[in-house]
């Protein structure tokens, strides 16, 4: 098989590196890809919201598979535009992508499908006073506050006092501070508790869990600072237990799945679930309709199974009967990240110590914001081994994602450390802190 990737974080190099496990494929391409993707797939510069561009470029190339990492090709219609023509796609098609597209579309989907989640209302851009009152009347801080449409992960505020509120609210509907995504805003109660990840790979009816994770999202340790993309994650979210899961099963995925097909959009591709766990039960914080970032970095070590199988059985409606074998050893993800990172940061600083983490046992790094210089003509290998003679840069904000595994949760966080101790760059920041709420709950 052809596998055609799209993306270039470090959640479609570990797609890529799980892709390439599978006997079946034979070549993958990514758009646009990565530095370290480029050593397991033929990099293709085409971006992620270049749909058609995308398309011409499966068609020529004969593409069996393509698997979209971004929500914004998901949100503008890939998968109806490959499948339309014939291509197969692993996601969610246009109209089920606005479970992640509008927040007022997925929290409707929610109450109407009876699944659990925070208390709200909503408001459009001619109510903003109206809002103001309401989250005032409410008295009740914090408070969240949230744009409708894609922001970057940034549309979600989080307001401790009245005048954050009001300022939130402002921005987001009469100074449009997201765009077109503030048209609308969600004011929600603000739920205390343990988050969690959940993937499910879906079909339109049947369903496989992926081991559920745990994503740290500020930027420095003991949570502080702003909000990121996500600065490391670990699996297994030991906060969820069998228990839990079939709760969550039963409370969330199932009548997802069949509300959606009711309403004539039966969800194929991933399902991420944003979970709360609070001391008197879940509710859903969000849904995603795509692999988390950096979660899939965890996750995807942890499964045995051939993932190009599920996803194809996704796409085939043949998921009822499968399993998933999981790896029962710990996984850590820990990103380095650009220093000024979610704010304003330099790239083109050179990156070292690769070779060396990547001799260690069970470590892996996945390439996030990285380009490659060097003199010889482009290589692609399956094998993944870095070649002396090229030199790797900084390229973004999350840079790397040092991964490692270990019996357990202490031993895959003392595994991924060290790895990262060996890798450099100027200004190069990570937390220090990734699993450590793991060992401490397990304490409790
Ligand atoms: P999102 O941008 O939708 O991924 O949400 C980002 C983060 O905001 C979530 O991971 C939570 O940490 C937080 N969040 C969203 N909704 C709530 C809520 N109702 N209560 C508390 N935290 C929330
Ligand atoms: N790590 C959070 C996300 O992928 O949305």
């Amino acid at each position: 098989m052809k596998v055609l990737v799209i993306g270039s974080g470090g959640r479609e190099h570990a797609l890529v590196w799980k892709i390439a496990q599978s006997p079946k494929v034979e070549k993958i391409y990514c758009a646009p890809g990565n530095a370290g993707i480029l050593a397991l797939a033929e990099c293709v510069d085409i971006k992620a919201d270049n749909l058609e561009g995308l398309f011409r470029f499966a068609q020529e190339n004969s593409i069996d598979l393509t698997v979209v990492g971004p929500e914004i090709a998901l949100c503008a219609g890939i998968v109806d535009l490959f499948s339309d023509k014939g291509l197969k796609v692993f996601g969610p098609d246009k109209e089920s992508a606005r479970l992640e597209g509008s927040k007022v579309f997925a929290k409707e989907a929610m109450i109407r499908f009876g699944i659990p989640t925070a208390e709200y209302r909503i408001f459009s851009d001619n109510q903003y006073k109206e809002a103001q009152e309401y989250a005032a009347g409410l008295n009740k801080y914090p408070i969240v506050i949230k744009a409708d449409g894609l922001a970057a992960g940034k549309g979600v505020i989080i307001a401790i006092d009245k005048s954050q509120a009001d300022k939130a609210v402002r921005d987001i509907l009469v100074d449009k501070v997201f765009g077109a995504a503030g048209g609308k805003i969600l004011i929600e109660e603000c739920l205390q508790g343990d988050e969690a990840s959940i993937l499910a790979i879906c079909d339109g009816e049947d369903f496989v869990i992926l081991p559920a994770s745990q994503d740290h999202k500020r930027v420095f340790d003991n949570d502080e600072g702003l909000n990121t993309g996500g600065m490391g994650a670990y699996s297994p979210a030991n906060v969820v237990d069998d228990k839990l899961l079939s709760e969550v099963e039963n409370k969330v995925i199932r009548p997802l799945l069949s509300g959606m097909k009711n309403d004539g959009n039966p969800y194929r591709g991933v399902l991420y679930i944003g979970l709360m766990i609070t001391l008197k039960d879940i509710k859903v914080l969000e849904f995603n309709v795509r692999f988390g970032d950096p979660e899939t970095q965890a996750v995807l070590p942890r499964i045995k199974t051939d993932l190009v199988d599920i996803m194809l059985a996704a796409c085939e409606n043949r998921l009822k009967g499968k399993e998933l074998e999981i790896d029962a050893r710990a996984c850590v993800n820990i990103v380095m990240a650009s220093g000024g990172y979610p704010g304003k940061y330099e790239k083109g600083k050179e990156i070292t110590g690769l070779d060396e983490a990547l001799k260690m046992k069970d470590v892996f790094v996945f390439h996030a914001g990285t380009i490659r210089l060097g003199s010889t003509p482009l290589t692609t290998s399956r094998l993944g081994q870095e070649e002396n003679e090229f030199k790797y840069m900084t390229n973004g904000g999350r840079v790397l994602g040092v991964t490692g595994l270990g019996a357990n949760i202490e031993e895959a966080i003392s595994n991924t450390y060290e790895a990262v101790e060996k890798i450099n760059f100027e200004g190069a920041h990570f937390r220090r802190d990734i699993g450590k709420r793991a060992i401490h709950s397990e304490a409790l």
